[in-house]
C-alpha cells in the first residue's frame, strides 16, 4: 500500500530557485520536468522542518495577499498556513463584495493597490485569463489559484506532488480523469502538466456534454501522450493508476437543467472499486458533492485526504521559491 512517506527523491536541478525569484505562477506551461523535481524536493523539506518545528521564520516580514472573488477553503486557507508556517503574514481579502472591487475597480487596480501593501499576490478570479491579465499589471508576483474554468496550477503541481509520493513516480501511468472535465479548471492543468512525462496515458470519463475541451487535447497530442474518450468507467477502471475525480462544476452551467441532467452520473463507492487494482490511488481536488460515497474513505487507496496535506507543502515550496528564499 502506498504511504505519504514512500517518495523517492529526484534529483534537483542546479540554481533552480533563483531561476523563480520574482516569478509570477500562471499557467503550468511554465513548469518543466526539472522545475518540478526542484519543487518537490523543496516540500519535503518543508514537511520536514513542518514535522520538526512547526513555524520557521524563513519568509518573516513578507506579506501575502490572498485575493479570492471565487469561494475557497482549501486553496486560500493552504496558502495562509503556507505563509504563516513561514513566518510571513496574510492579507485575506475574501469577501470581495465588502471592497472595493464592488465599487466598480477594475483588476489591474486592486492589484496595483494590493502588490503596494504586500510581497505576493494569490489570485482566483472567475474569468479565464484573469491571472494573466493580473500580472501584467503587477510589479510583484502573481499565483494564479483558478481563474474561471482556466487553469489552477499550483493544484496541478499538488496533484503531481501527491501521484509522486503515493506511487513513486510520474512515468508510465494510466491516468483516469472522471467527471466534468469541461468546466473543471484542474483537469485541465493536469492534463497538461502530465503530458511531458513518458509512457503516461489519458482516459477522459465524462457525460457528453462535460467532455475536455479540445483546445486541451489538442496540446497534450501535441506532445505524443495517448488519450481516450469514454462515457463509462467500467473498461478502463481495472488498469487505472490514477483516478482522478472531479466535482461537476455546477456554478458555471449556463443552463441549470443541463446540471440537473449530469449531477451524481458517477459515484466512486467500494463495490465499484472492487474492479480496481489495489496499488492504485484515488484523487479529488475537493470539495466533493457526492462523486465519491464517505464509505470509501478508509479504503488506503483514496488518497484525496492526504492530496491536501501534500498541498501545503507545495504551497510552501513555491511562496519560497518566488520570494527568492528556496
Ligand atoms: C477546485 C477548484 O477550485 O477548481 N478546488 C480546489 O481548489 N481544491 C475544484 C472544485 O472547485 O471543484
Amino acid at each position: 500500500m502506498p504511504t505519504p512517506s514512500s517518495s523517492q527523491h529526484l534529483p534537483f536541478g542546479e540554481n533552480k530557485g533563483a531561476d523563480w525569484y520574482g516569478k509570477d505562477i500562471i499557467s503550468v506551461k511554465q513548469f518543466k520536468r526539472d522545475d518540478l523535481e526542484y519543487i518537490f524536493g523543496v516540500a519535503h523539506e518543508m514537511r520536514g522542518m513542518v514535522e520538526r518545528i512547526g513555524t520557521f521564520d524563513l519568509l518573516k516580514g513578507k506579506i501575502l495577499a490572498n485575493l479570492f472573488y471565487e469561494p475557497s477553503t482549501r486553496t486560500s486557507s493552504s496558502f495562509t498556513a503556507a505563509m504563516e508556517r513561514l513566518g510571513g503574514s496574510v492579507i485575506p481579502i475574501n469577501e470581495v463584495k465588502y471592497s472595493s472591487v464592488t465599487k466598480g475597480e477594475s483588476l489591474p487596480d486592486t492589484v496595483r493597490t494590493l502588490e503596494s501593501y504586500a510581497d505576493v499576490i494569490v489570485l482566483r478570479h472567475p474569468e479565464t485569463g484573469s491571472a494573466a491579465i493580473a500580472a501584467k499589471a503587477a510589479r510583484k508576483p502573481v499565483i494564479n489559484a483558478g481563474d474561471g474554468t482556466g487553469e489552477h496550477p499550483t493544484q496541478a503541481l499538488l496533484d503531481t506532488f501527491t501521484i509522486m509520493e503515493e506511487i513513486g513516480r510520474l512515468d508510465t501511468l494510466n491516468v483516469t480523469m472522471l467527471g466534468d472535465l469541461k468546466y473543471g479548471r484542474t483537469v485541465h492543468s493536469l492534463a497538461r502538466l502530465l503530458s511531458q512525462f513518458n509512457n503516461i496515458k489519458l482516459n477522459y470519463v465524462s457525460p457528453d456534454i462535460l467532455r475536455m475541451p479540445k483546445e486541451v487535447m489538442d496540446e497534450v497530442a501535441e506532445k505524443k501522450v495517448p488519450q481516450a474518450e469514454f462515457s463509462s468507467l467500467e473498461k478502463v477502471l481495472p488498469n487505472t493508476d490514477v483516478l482522478y475525480v472531479t466535482r461537476v462544476q455546477k456554478e458555471r452551467f449556463e443552463d441549470p437543467a443541463d446540471y440537473e441532467k449530469v449531477k451524481g452520473a458517477y459515484v466512486i463507492d467500494p463495490a465499484i472499486m472492487k474492479a480496481a487494482k489495489k496499488e492504485m490511488i484515488v484523487m479529488h481536488p475537493l470539495p466533493r458533492v457526492g462523486e465519491i460515497s464517505v464509505d470509501f474513505d478508509d479504503d488506503p487507496r483514496a488518497a484525496y485526504f492526504r492530496q491536501m496535506e501534500y498541498g501545503l507543502y507545495v504551497r510552501m515550496a513555491l511562496l519560497a521559491m518566488v520570494l527568492g528564499k528556496a
